[in-house]
Protein backbone atom coordinates (compact mmCIF):
# COMPACT_ATOMS: atom_id res chain seq x y z
CA UNK A 1 0.00 0.00 0.00
CA UNK A 2 0.86 3.25 -0.79
CA UNK A 3 1.92 5.86 2.40
CA UNK A 4 -0.26 8.83 2.03
CA UNK A 5 1.57 11.99 1.01
CA UNK A 6 3.11 12.76 4.36
CA UNK A 7 1.74 15.98 5.74
CA UNK A 8 3.14 17.10 8.94
CA UNK A 9 0.88 19.08 11.47
CA UNK A 10 0.95 22.55 10.57
CA UNK A 11 2.82 21.92 6.98
CA UNK A 12 1.81 24.09 4.18
CA UNK A 13 2.95 22.14 0.67
CA UNK A 14 4.24 23.29 -2.67
CA UNK A 15 3.88 22.26 -5.63
CA UNK A 16 7.29 21.85 -6.21
CA UNK A 17 7.54 19.60 -2.82
CA UNK A 18 4.41 17.69 -3.58
CA UNK A 19 5.89 17.10 -7.02
CA UNK A 20 9.11 16.04 -5.41
CA UNK A 21 7.82 13.87 -3.47
CA UNK A 22 5.41 12.16 -5.22
CA UNK A 23 8.08 11.45 -8.52
CA UNK A 24 10.29 9.88 -5.69
CA UNK A 25 7.40 7.94 -4.68
CA UNK A 26 6.40 6.77 -7.94
CA UNK A 27 10.24 6.10 -8.88
CA UNK A 28 10.43 3.48 -6.04
CA UNK A 29 7.27 1.69 -6.73
CA UNK A 30 9.05 0.81 -10.95
CA UNK A 31 6.87 3.57 -12.83
CA UNK A 32 9.07 5.04 -15.72
CA UNK A 33 6.88 8.02 -16.69
CA UNK A 34 7.20 9.34 -12.62
CA UNK A 35 7.46 12.50 -13.17
CA UNK A 36 5.58 13.07 -16.11
CA UNK A 37 2.61 11.31 -13.97
CA UNK A 38 3.04 13.53 -10.92
CA UNK A 39 2.78 16.46 -13.15
CA UNK A 40 -0.03 15.04 -15.08
CA UNK A 41 -2.09 14.30 -11.76
CA UNK A 42 -1.73 17.51 -9.93
CA UNK A 43 -2.39 19.55 -13.04
CA UNK A 44 -6.08 17.73 -13.40
CA UNK A 45 -6.57 18.13 -9.34
CA UNK A 46 -5.61 21.98 -9.66
CA UNK A 47 -7.91 22.05 -13.26
CA UNK A 48 -4.48 24.07 -14.71
CA UNK A 49 -2.34 22.98 -17.90
CA UNK A 50 1.34 21.44 -17.09
CA UNK A 51 3.14 24.55 -17.66
CA UNK A 52 1.25 26.69 -15.23
CA UNK A 53 2.79 24.09 -12.42
CA UNK A 54 6.03 24.87 -13.23
CA UNK A 55 5.39 29.38 -13.18
CA UNK A 56 3.34 28.28 -9.54
CA UNK A 57 5.79 26.11 -8.19
CA UNK A 58 5.92 27.90 -4.72
CA UNK A 59 2.33 28.16 -4.77
CA UNK A 60 0.74 26.51 -1.80
CA UNK A 61 -1.86 23.27 -2.06
CA UNK A 62 -4.73 23.61 -0.16
CA UNK A 63 -5.82 20.40 2.01
CA UNK A 64 -8.98 19.80 -0.24
CA UNK A 65 -6.63 19.70 -3.39
CA UNK A 66 -4.07 17.50 -1.44
CA UNK A 67 -6.55 15.12 -0.53
CA UNK A 68 -7.66 14.80 -3.91
CA UNK A 69 -4.16 14.47 -5.60
CA UNK A 70 -3.57 11.58 -2.93
CA UNK A 71 -6.16 9.70 -3.78
CA UNK A 72 -5.02 9.40 -7.59
CA UNK A 73 -1.60 9.61 -6.42
CA UNK A 74 -2.51 5.66 -4.71
CA UNK A 75 -4.57 4.52 -7.54
CA UNK A 76 -1.39 5.06 -9.70
CA UNK A 77 1.04 3.44 -7.73
CA UNK A 78 -1.32 1.02 -5.70
CA UNK A 79 -3.50 -0.26 -9.12
CA UNK A 80 -1.62 0.58 -11.78
CA UNK A 81 -4.09 2.79 -13.25
CA UNK A 82 -3.06 4.79 -16.20
CA UNK A 83 -2.78 8.02 -16.22
CA UNK A 84 -5.18 8.91 -18.65
CA UNK A 85 -7.57 6.89 -17.29
CA UNK A 86 -7.61 8.60 -13.65
CA UNK A 87 -7.97 11.69 -15.50
CA UNK A 88 -10.37 10.61 -18.28
CA UNK A 89 -9.07 12.21 -21.03
CA UNK A 90 -5.58 11.88 -23.76
CA UNK A 91 -4.36 13.65 -26.57
CA UNK A 92 -3.89 12.23 -29.59
CA UNK A 93 -3.11 14.25 -32.59
CA UNK A 94 -2.77 17.55 -30.82
CA UNK A 95 -7.09 16.49 -30.35
CA UNK A 96 -8.52 15.85 -26.59
CA UNK A 97 -10.45 12.66 -26.18
CA UNK A 98 -12.50 10.83 -23.19
CA UNK A 99 -10.97 8.11 -22.09
CA UNK A 100 -13.17 5.04 -20.02
CA UNK A 101 -12.65 1.94 -19.29
CA UNK A 102 -13.99 0.74 -22.34
CA UNK A 103 -11.94 1.97 -24.81
CA UNK A 104 -8.28 1.68 -25.83
CA UNK A 105 -6.20 4.61 -24.35
CA UNK A 106 -5.02 6.26 -27.96
CA UNK A 107 -1.48 5.79 -28.14
CA UNK A 108 1.29 7.92 -29.82
CA UNK A 109 2.66 4.92 -32.12
CA UNK A 110 -1.22 5.74 -33.92
CA UNK A 111 -0.45 8.93 -35.20
CA UNK A 112 1.69 6.78 -37.57
CA UNK A 113 -1.47 5.76 -38.91
CA UNK A 114 -3.26 8.62 -39.03
CA UNK A 115 -0.19 10.01 -41.21
CA UNK A 116 -0.16 7.24 -43.66
CA UNK A 117 -4.06 7.87 -44.21
CA UNK A 118 -3.67 11.37 -44.97
CA UNK A 119 -0.92 10.53 -47.82
CA UNK A 120 -3.61 8.79 -49.45
CA UNK A 121 -6.17 11.46 -49.18
CA UNK A 122 -4.98 14.07 -51.11
CA UNK A 123 -6.44 17.38 -49.38
CA UNK A 124 -9.14 19.14 -51.00
CA UNK A 125 -9.80 16.26 -52.97
CA UNK A 126 -13.33 15.19 -53.28
CA UNK A 127 -15.12 14.25 -50.24
CA UNK A 128 -13.51 10.13 -49.98
CA UNK A 129 -15.18 7.48 -48.25
CA UNK A 130 -12.97 5.66 -44.94
CA UNK A 131 -14.01 3.14 -43.08
CA UNK A 132 -11.91 2.66 -39.20
CA UNK A 133 -12.18 -0.50 -38.32
CA UNK A 134 -12.13 -1.35 -34.38
CA UNK A 135 -12.43 2.59 -33.64
CA UNK A 136 -12.38 2.25 -29.90
CA UNK A 137 -12.12 6.11 -28.87
CA UNK A 138 -12.62 7.40 -32.24
CA UNK A 139 -8.77 8.81 -32.01
CA UNK A 140 -8.05 7.67 -36.07
CA UNK A 141 -11.22 8.05 -37.55
CA UNK A 142 -11.46 11.96 -35.61
CA UNK A 143 -8.22 13.04 -36.74
CA UNK A 144 -8.83 12.04 -40.35
CA UNK A 145 -11.95 14.15 -40.16
CA UNK A 146 -10.19 16.92 -38.47
CA UNK A 147 -7.52 16.76 -41.25
CA UNK A 148 -9.72 16.79 -44.44
CA UNK A 149 -12.54 18.28 -43.80
CA UNK A 150 -14.78 16.83 -47.11
CA UNK A 151 -14.20 12.91 -45.73
CA UNK A 152 -17.38 10.68 -44.41
CA UNK A 153 -15.76 8.29 -41.63
CA UNK A 154 -17.75 5.49 -40.90
CA UNK A 155 -16.65 3.95 -37.53
CA UNK A 156 -16.94 0.31 -36.13
CA UNK A 157 -16.29 -1.69 -33.26
CA UNK A 158 -17.49 -4.90 -31.40
CA UNK A 159 -17.99 -3.00 -28.68
CA UNK A 160 -21.29 -0.57 -28.37
CA UNK A 161 -20.04 0.80 -24.98
CA UNK A 162 -16.25 2.18 -26.86
CA UNK A 163 -18.76 3.38 -29.85
CA UNK A 164 -20.68 5.61 -27.33
CA UNK A 165 -17.32 7.61 -26.66
CA UNK A 166 -16.38 7.46 -29.76
CA UNK A 167 -19.50 9.27 -30.70
CA UNK A 168 -18.89 12.31 -27.92
CA UNK A 169 -15.33 12.14 -29.10
CA UNK A 170 -16.17 13.20 -32.79
CA UNK A 171 -18.66 15.92 -31.17
CA UNK A 172 -16.32 17.32 -28.75
CA UNK A 173 -14.27 17.28 -31.76
CA UNK A 174 -16.57 19.53 -34.02
CA UNK A 175 -16.23 16.77 -36.23
CA UNK A 176 -19.41 14.50 -35.51
CA UNK A 177 -21.56 15.73 -38.76
CA UNK A 178 -19.18 13.93 -40.89
CA UNK A 179 -19.15 10.42 -38.69
CA UNK A 180 -21.14 7.51 -38.06
CA UNK A 181 -20.76 4.93 -35.91
CA UNK A 182 -21.57 1.16 -36.11
CA UNK A 183 -21.61 -1.64 -33.73
CA UNK A 184 -20.48 -5.45 -35.43
CA UNK A 185 -17.41 -7.65 -35.96
CA UNK A 186 -15.12 -6.72 -38.43
CA UNK A 187 -16.58 -5.37 -41.82
CA UNK A 188 -20.02 -6.92 -41.12
CA UNK A 189 -22.17 -3.08 -40.33
CA UNK A 190 -21.22 -2.37 -43.79
CA UNK A 191 -21.25 -5.45 -46.00
CA UNK A 192 -22.75 -4.37 -49.45
CA UNK A 193 -20.84 -0.59 -49.18
CA UNK A 194 -18.00 0.53 -50.48
CA UNK A 195 -14.83 2.75 -49.67
CA UNK A 196 -11.89 4.49 -50.49
CA UNK A 197 -9.81 3.58 -47.83
CA UNK A 198 -10.27 1.60 -44.64
CA UNK A 199 -7.94 1.65 -42.07
CA UNK A 200 -7.37 0.11 -38.61
CA UNK A 201 -5.79 -0.25 -35.59
CA UNK A 202 -6.64 -3.52 -34.69
CA UNK A 203 -6.20 -5.50 -31.53
CA UNK A 204 -2.68 -7.16 -32.37
CA UNK A 205 -0.72 -8.21 -29.12
CA UNK A 206 0.14 -12.02 -29.20
CA UNK A 207 -2.02 -13.78 -26.03
CA UNK A 208 1.56 -15.96 -25.74
CA UNK A 209 3.05 -12.33 -24.46
CA UNK A 210 0.70 -11.95 -22.19
CA UNK A 211 2.19 -12.51 -18.82
CA UNK A 212 5.12 -10.29 -20.18
CA UNK A 213 3.11 -7.17 -20.37
CA UNK A 214 2.97 -4.21 -18.37
CA UNK A 215 0.46 -4.10 -15.05
CA UNK A 216 -1.05 -0.88 -16.78
CA UNK A 217 -2.50 -2.70 -19.20
CA UNK A 218 -4.77 -4.73 -17.21
CA UNK A 219 -6.85 -2.01 -16.87
CA UNK A 220 -7.89 -1.81 -20.61
CA UNK A 221 -10.19 -3.63 -22.94
CA UNK A 222 -8.96 -7.32 -23.54
CA UNK A 223 -10.87 -7.06 -26.64
CA UNK A 224 -8.62 -3.90 -27.99
CA UNK A 225 -5.74 -5.67 -27.19
CA UNK A 226 -5.16 -9.68 -27.79
CA UNK A 227 -5.82 -11.45 -30.96
CA UNK A 228 -5.05 -14.92 -30.93
CA UNK A 229 -1.66 -16.96 -29.87
CA UNK A 230 0.68 -14.90 -32.43
CA UNK A 231 -1.80 -11.52 -32.61
CA UNK A 232 -2.70 -11.73 -35.81
CA UNK A 233 -5.92 -13.13 -36.26
CA UNK A 234 -7.37 -10.27 -36.59
CA UNK A 235 -4.88 -8.50 -39.00
CA UNK A 236 -5.41 -11.38 -40.84
CA UNK A 237 -9.33 -11.29 -41.19
CA UNK A 238 -9.44 -7.46 -41.80
CA UNK A 239 -7.08 -8.70 -45.15
CA UNK A 240 -9.34 -11.44 -46.61
CA UNK A 241 -12.39 -9.46 -45.27
CA UNK A 242 -10.77 -5.42 -47.12
CA UNK A 243 -11.51 -6.03 -50.54
CA UNK A 244 -15.36 -6.57 -50.59
CA UNK A 245 -15.80 -3.41 -48.90
CA UNK A 246 -12.60 -1.67 -51.09
CA UNK A 247 -13.45 0.69 -54.24
CA UNK A 248 -11.28 -0.39 -57.14
CA UNK A 249 -8.04 1.16 -56.51
CA UNK A 250 -9.55 2.11 -52.94
CA UNK A 251 -6.71 1.84 -49.93
CA UNK A 252 -6.41 -0.19 -47.05
CA UNK A 253 -3.35 0.90 -44.12
CA UNK A 254 -3.41 -1.01 -40.87
CA UNK A 255 -1.30 -0.69 -37.98
CA UNK A 256 0.61 -3.47 -36.51
CA UNK A 257 3.22 -4.80 -34.33
CA UNK A 258 6.79 -4.10 -36.05
CA UNK A 259 7.27 -8.35 -36.13
CA UNK A 260 4.21 -8.99 -37.24
CA UNK A 261 5.02 -6.53 -40.97
CA UNK A 262 6.66 -9.11 -43.18
CA UNK A 263 3.57 -11.28 -42.68
CA UNK A 264 1.17 -9.19 -43.47
CA UNK A 265 2.73 -7.16 -46.48
CA UNK A 266 2.94 -10.83 -47.22
CA UNK A 267 -0.51 -11.93 -46.79
CA UNK A 268 -1.52 -8.53 -48.80
CA UNK A 269 0.62 -9.36 -51.77
CA UNK A 270 -0.74 -12.88 -52.17
CA UNK A 271 -4.22 -11.58 -51.17
CA UNK A 272 -3.75 -9.40 -54.87
CA UNK A 273 -3.03 -5.98 -53.55
CA UNK A 274 -0.64 -3.90 -54.95
CA UNK A 275 1.57 -0.99 -53.97
CA UNK A 276 2.15 -2.79 -50.47
CA UNK A 277 4.31 -0.65 -48.63
CA UNK A 278 5.48 -0.46 -44.94
CA UNK A 279 5.64 2.47 -42.77
CA UNK A 280 7.96 3.71 -39.52
CA UNK A 281 7.36 5.22 -36.64
CA UNK A 282 9.23 7.80 -34.89
CA UNK A 283 11.50 5.23 -33.40
CA UNK A 284 12.47 3.56 -36.89
CA UNK A 285 10.30 0.47 -36.33
CA UNK A 286 7.79 -0.68 -39.02
CA UNK A 287 3.74 0.59 -37.82
CA UNK A 288 2.17 0.83 -40.89
CA UNK A 289 1.29 -1.65 -43.62
CA UNK A 290 -0.42 -0.11 -46.68
CA UNK A 291 -1.71 -1.23 -49.68
CA UNK A 292 -4.13 -0.73 -52.82
CA UNK A 293 -6.90 -2.68 -54.04
CA UNK A 294 -6.21 -3.79 -57.61
CA UNK A 295 -9.19 -2.71 -60.43
C1 LIG B 1 -6.26 -1.53 -30.50
S1 LIG B 1 -7.90 -0.94 -30.23
C2 LIG B 1 -7.84 0.51 -31.28
C3 LIG B 1 -8.72 1.63 -30.84
C4 LIG B 1 -8.54 2.91 -31.64
N1 LIG B 1 -8.77 2.70 -33.06
C5 LIG B 1 -7.15 3.46 -31.45
O1 LIG B 1 -6.32 3.36 -32.38
O2 LIG B 1 -6.84 3.98 -30.38
C6 LIG B 1 -8.83 -2.12 -31.16
C7 LIG B 1 -10.33 -1.92 -31.19
O3 LIG B 1 -10.88 -2.95 -32.02
C8 LIG B 1 -12.07 -3.44 -31.46
N2 LIG B 1 -12.25 -4.82 -31.95
C9 LIG B 1 -11.65 -5.95 -31.53
N3 LIG B 1 -12.04 -7.00 -32.25
C10 LIG B 1 -12.92 -6.53 -33.18
C11 LIG B 1 -13.69 -7.12 -34.21
N4 LIG B 1 -13.60 -8.44 -34.47
N5 LIG B 1 -14.50 -6.34 -34.95
C12 LIG B 1 -14.59 -5.01 -34.70
N6 LIG B 1 -13.89 -4.38 -33.73
C13 LIG B 1 -13.06 -5.13 -32.98
C14 LIG B 1 -11.86 -3.32 -29.97
O4 LIG B 1 -13.12 -3.29 -29.29
C15 LIG B 1 -11.05 -2.04 -29.87
O5 LIG B 1 -11.89 -0.92 -29.68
Amino acid sequence: MTEAVPAPAGKTWTILELLRWTTGHFESRGIETARLDAECLLAHVLAVDRLRLYVDFEAPVSPKERAAYRELVRRRADARIPVALLVGSKEFWSLPFKVTPDVLIPRPDTETLVAAALDLLPDGGPGATVLDVGTGSGAVAVAIAAERRTAHLVGTDISQAALEIARENADENGVGERCTWEQGDLFDPVAGRRFDLIVSNPPYVAEKQRSELAPELAHEPNAALFAGEEGTEVLYALIDGAAAVLSPRGWIAVELDPSQADGVARRLAGAGFRDVAVRRDLTQRPRVVSARRED
